[in-house]
């Protein structure tokens, strides 16, 4: 099965306008200059910045993706974006379920999956993370943590058209510590081996699995030359043009 290799920015709550779509404008000539690239890119900036992204990103192969969505499609909920309104003004793709949002903001895995759900029914694909503490890996419990995370968080019927999953160790991000090529990899064969279960076999082995948490231009190329690492999710270094395109050079 061969899964096309994603490299998806998280610029998380970084950029004003005029930040925002230089780095932008200077991924989308990146990746123009790279057309033979078999990545597949996306950036997910702030809310604020998604509109002037979107049309700085004009004639580039880059997607567009937000950082959240609410499961309601309209209505009285204060300080939420919905699904509706990402799509409609050029979203692809929405993260759901990052460890800073199951943190600040008491996300849960029921949430999650409620909100991917709304994200599939109005035609966004989900990026779904998931990931251990460090408490949690130091009792030895990081596999039936992210077991349990995806069981809870992937929607039954997703498919590997519309969902990716991120695997993002809590400890690694943003702190430049970063599990072994080996960790990574018993952790992403474990992770299809329980989409398999949820999913069935065909849909598993084409999903794709991202590893995140301190992905640099220096380690890129260790995790994704791994057999289940089928992209990353790039937090601090997307936020520099040469080090986003960098980690994208170590498979192009
Ligand atoms: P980091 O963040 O690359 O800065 O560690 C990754 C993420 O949180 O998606």
């Amino acid at each position: 099965m061969v899964r096309k290799i994603m490299i998806a920015g998280n610029w998380k709550m970084n950029g004003c306008l005029e930040d925002g779509v230089k780095l932008a404008k200077e991924v989308a000539s990146a990746v123009k200059s790279r057309n033979k690239c078999p990545c597949e890119f996306v950036v997910c900036p702030p809310f604020t910045l998604l509109y002037s992204v979107k049309k700085a990103l004009r004639g580039a192969k880059v997607a567009l993706g937000a950082q959240d969505a609410h499961f309601n499609v309209k209505g009285a909920h204060t300080g939420d974006i919905s699904p509706v309104m990402l799509k409609n003004i050029g979203c692809s793709y929405v993260i759901l379920g990052h460890s800073e949002r199951r943190a600040d903001h008491f996300e849960t895995s029921k949430l999650v999956n409620k909100k991917a759900v709304a994200a599939h029914e109005n035609g966004l694909k989900t990026i779904i993370c998931i990931g251990e503490t460090e408490k949690q890996r130091d009792e030895g419990k990081t596999i039936e943590v992210c077991s349990a995370q995806i069981r809870e968080s992937v929607p039954d019927n997703a498919t590997a058209a519309d969902t990716v999953i991120a695997y993002e160790p809590v400890w690694a991000i943003g702190t430049g510590k970063t599990p072994t090529a080996s960790d990574v990899e018993e952790v992403h064969a474990a992770v299809r081996k329980v989409l398999s279960q949820k999913l069935g076999n065909r849909v598993a082995s084409a999903m794709r699995i991202l590893y995140g948490g301190s992905v640099k231009p220096n380690n890129a190329k260790e995790f994704l030359s791994l057999p289940d690492v089928d992209g990353a999710l790039i937090g601090g270094a997307s936020l520099k043009s040469e080090d986003f395109m960098s980690i994208a050079d170590s498979v192009c």
